[in-house]
């Protein structure tokens, strides 16, 4: 598909998912606290189970929870089934445009997999449809009787599915299945259980006979289980944002500290109504879930790598070969048309700018090039290590370092014939713009660390600025 129509699809579908989530979720907030907050009225029938008072946009809101007598259905009911369909579709579609179409270059991790992306996307799908099957299975089984139990087990395979998939596809697009898997139970349990269910109360009471109790029993738990899913969800929704956390080196377990954390933090929020101690546990279950995740991302080898100083020169070829086929104002690769993130790398200048996001991504984290693409070294790594450590130089050349050494990682030494320090010439603003309205040519190949790269440097080492959109980043 066309890139710049993928990524306005990802626009429309990612902002109608947002909203459509918003609604689902702070109904479903709003309906677990009205449940919580409902006071029972001695004075009412038997039907009654509790009434409340609500201040909003200028008027009171009498709201009161009650079966009705058999026969009397209002004429016009509200169901609240929609919000979650269509955030689950959206959400579908948008793994679907982000994730499996362009090549699945977010799914790729030579790093963990060299699976083909239709086998990655296999698996994907499988464990999709499979966790659902899984799922209502065990719940619907005699192991369900024993609720922690069939809790425990279903965790535990949740956790499992969190191993398996970081170890098929990027941590980021593992993330993301975990989410989608638990978006799908939730709407199983809507569309499979819940609404089932309500059907049956609302026949139960148009034919004035008891509900089946099994079925409303049932319907109970699963929205429970919804009730539990949605905190750890949120931050899946989001975690793409957190590559230190999907780029951990064990990122199944950050992912599963951060589930217990949230879904517990949603069970003290679920019982502080009954619970009055309810803050000391919460706040400690999010200090030892910080204390966790910190501990489980640290990187061990904050030091950086010795060796000897690294030129704006040579740090420019490495990001010229490795990073702006896709950063660039003119990106060269197939999937990326428009630099991702606003992230631009075309000079020397931004790289300095951008150089503690540079060393998260392409140091710490490992998580750039994107499924490394362009076939970034480690050695390459720890020369833009060692460049940013020593606070990023533009200097063409390191203060003291012979000129032959630097030279001779640059094929053609075409730089040199530029004055050493660059700063402060003469007509930068001028330059700056005719560099912005007549860019550079785009490079002929990346990845192969040929000639062009080293040439393309000497004319984008000019100014020790360049305005550019992009660089608000
Ligand atoms: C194949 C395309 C591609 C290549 C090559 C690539 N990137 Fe990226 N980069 C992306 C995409 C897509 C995003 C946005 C998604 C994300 O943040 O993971 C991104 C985002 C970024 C961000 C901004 C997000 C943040 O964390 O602030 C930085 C910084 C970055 N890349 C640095 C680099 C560096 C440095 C290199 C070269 C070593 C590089 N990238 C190579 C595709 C690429």
């Amino acid at each position: 598909m066309d890139a710049h129509l993928r990524e306005l699809l990802d626009l429309v579908i990612r902002w109608v998912h947002v909203i459509a989530g918003i609604m689902w979720i702070g109904n479903s907030l709003l309906f677990n606290w009205l449940d919580r907050n409902l006071v029972k009225l001695a004075e009412r029938d038997a039907r009654h189970e509790g009434e409340i008072w609500l201040l909003h946009s200028g008027g009171f809101y009498q709201v009161e929870k009650k079966q009705l007598p058999p026969g009397q259905m209002p004429a016009v009911l509200h169901w609240f089934k929609w919000q979650n369909f269509t955030t689950w579709a959206s959400g579908i579609s948008l793994l679907i445009v982000v994730y499996y179409l362009g090549g699945g270059a977010l799914l790729a991790d030579p790093s963990v997999t060299q699976l083909h992306p239709h086998a990655q996307i296999g698996i994907g799908v499988g464990s999709i449809v499979g966790a659902w099957a899984v799922y209502d299975g065990l719940f619907r089984s005699p192991i369900a009787k024993v609720e922690w139990l069939a809790s425990a087990i279903g965790l535990g395979l949740l956790f499992g599915l969190a191993y398996g998939l970081t170890h098929v596809m990027s941590g980021r697009a593992a993330f993301l299945h975990v989410g989608v898997i638990m978006g799908t139970l939730m709407t199983g349990n809507v569309w499979m259980v819940i609404v089932p269910s309500q059907r049956e109360l609302v026949a139960a009471t148009v034919e004035g006979r008891e509900q089946d109790k099994r079925i409303g029993m049932r319907a109970k738990a699963r929205s429970i289980h919804n009730n539990y899913f949605t905190f750890p969800l949120l931050f899946i929704m989001v975690s793409n944002h957190f590559p230190s956390t999907f780029g951990a080196r064990l990122p199944w377990a950050v992912l599963a500290v951060i589930l217990v954390v949230g879904a517990g933090v949603r069970h003290f929020m679920n019982i502080r109504f009954t619970f009055p101690g309810w803050r000391l546990p919460t706040a400690a279950l999010m200090v030892l879930g910080f204390a966790a995740v910190f501990w489980l991302t640290r990187r061990p080898s904050q030091a950086t790598p010795s060796g000897p100083p690294v030129s704006g020169a040579e740090a420019r070829v490495i990001v010229e070969t490795r990073c702006v086929a896709c950063h660039s104002q003119h990106p060269t690769d197939d999937v990326w048309k428009a630099p991702p993130s606003g992230v631009v790398l075309d000079t020397l200048s931004q790289m300095k700018l951008l150089a503690p996001r540079i060393r998260e991504r392409a140091v710490v984290t490992k998580t750039m090039p994107l499924g490394n693409k362009t076939h970034m070294t480690d050695d390459e790594r720890d020369k833009l290590a060692r460049w940013i450590a020593a606070g990023a130089p533009i200097e063409l050349a390191p203060a003291h370092a012979p000129s032959a050494r630097a030279s001779s990682s640059v094929n053609t030494p075409s730089w040199r014939a530029l004055p050493i320090t660059t700063p402060a010439m003469a007509g930068v603003a001028a330059s700056a713009r005719t560099w912005s309205r007549t860019p550079t040519p785009p490079l002929a190949s990346t990845g192969n660390g040929d000639a062009s790269p080293s040439a393309r440097v000497a004319s984008t080492l000019g100014p020790a600025f360049v305005p550019s959109r992009a660089m608000s980043v």
